[in-house]
């Protein structure tokens, strides 16, 4: 079956690892910013594109009727139905400075009405080169870490909660999302930015961050992550109703406490 969610699911892991390999090639030879993208500290390295292609070529020599998505431009209808949503390096700035929190993205989606794009992942994988870590999962199939099953036992507590989020890029962005963090940040146990949406949803399912919420993700950032969370048995809001298309408020966590997550983080 051509659509088989397993098989998509490996394909995305070998095609994920490889690129992997290929940033951190890249990064100890040193890092070279090639453009800068929302605004002068949103940019985009020579690993960034380098990888975007790898990826693409690998994806359509072995699926040559798919579409493509990617972060960095890549962009190919397809007519098979699936679409591969893409992010070569998620976590930029970590890859900028070495710090090892960067990951390449990679999701299978079909049409369908889960996220801001209207599109659903039904096989995604996650790939950190520098730590080795490998997260998979497809529809129905599960979440792995590693070849291992991962099950997501978040706690339930507000109070408890050790909650990753992250920043953009653009001034009026971060505003709102100071403004969020700091109506969050009493009622918890703490806050992460780690860097990375992809591999905080990844250590979602892993079960290091009991919670997640993010304004502003584009659906290459959360398309594997999201899929990977809730194989492993997270829940996910997928977005507030008064966001813009294209600008999920995404929050994640136990089902029973992802809604009042929701309304200390939005003040209502
Ligand atoms: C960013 C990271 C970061 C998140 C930003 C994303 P990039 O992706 O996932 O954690 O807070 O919203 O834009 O730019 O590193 O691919």
């Amino acid at each position: 079956n051509a659509h088989d969610p397993e098989s998509l699911a490996r394909l995305a892991a070998g095609v994920a690892t490889r690129a992997g390999e290929l940033i951190v090639r890249m990064r100890d030879r040193g890092v070279t910013v090639a453009a800068s993208k929302s605004s002068a500290i949103d940019v985009v390295t020579e690993a960034d594109r380098a990888a975007e292609r790898r990826i693409v070529d690998e994806l359509l020599a072995a699926r040559p009727e798919d579409g493509v998505l990617g972060e960095e431009g890549a962009g190919v209808a397809g007519t098979s139905g699936i679409t591969w949503g893409i992010d070569p390096i998620d976590g930029t700035t970590n890859y900028l400075y070495d710090i090892p929190a960067f990951a390449v993205s990679i999701a299978a989606t079909v049409p369908g009405d889960a996220y801001a794009d209207r599109r659903r992942a039904v096989a995604a994988a996650v790939c950190n080169p520098r730590t080795g870590e490998l997260f998979e999962a497809w529809e129905g199939g599960g979440a792995r870490l590693g070849g291992t099953r991962l099950r997501f036992a978040g706690r339930a507590e507000l109070g408890a909660l050790l909650v990753g989020t992250g920043f953009g890029y653009t001034e009026e962005r971060r505003r709102e999302q100071a403004e969020a963090a700091a109506r969050l940040i009493p009622h918890v146990r703490d806050i992460r930015r780690i860097g990375s949406a992809a591999l905080d949803l990844c250590n979602l399912a892993a079960g290091r961050l009991d919670a997640y919420y993010e304004r502003g993700l584009q659906p290459w950032d959360y398309a594997a992550g999201a899929l990977i969370a809730t194989e492993a048995g997270a829940a996910i809001i997928g977005r507030d109703e008064a966001t813009p298309p294209g600008e999920p408020y995404l929050f994640a966590g136990d089902a029973a406490v992802v809604d009042e997550l929701r309304s200390v983080v939005l003040g209502g």
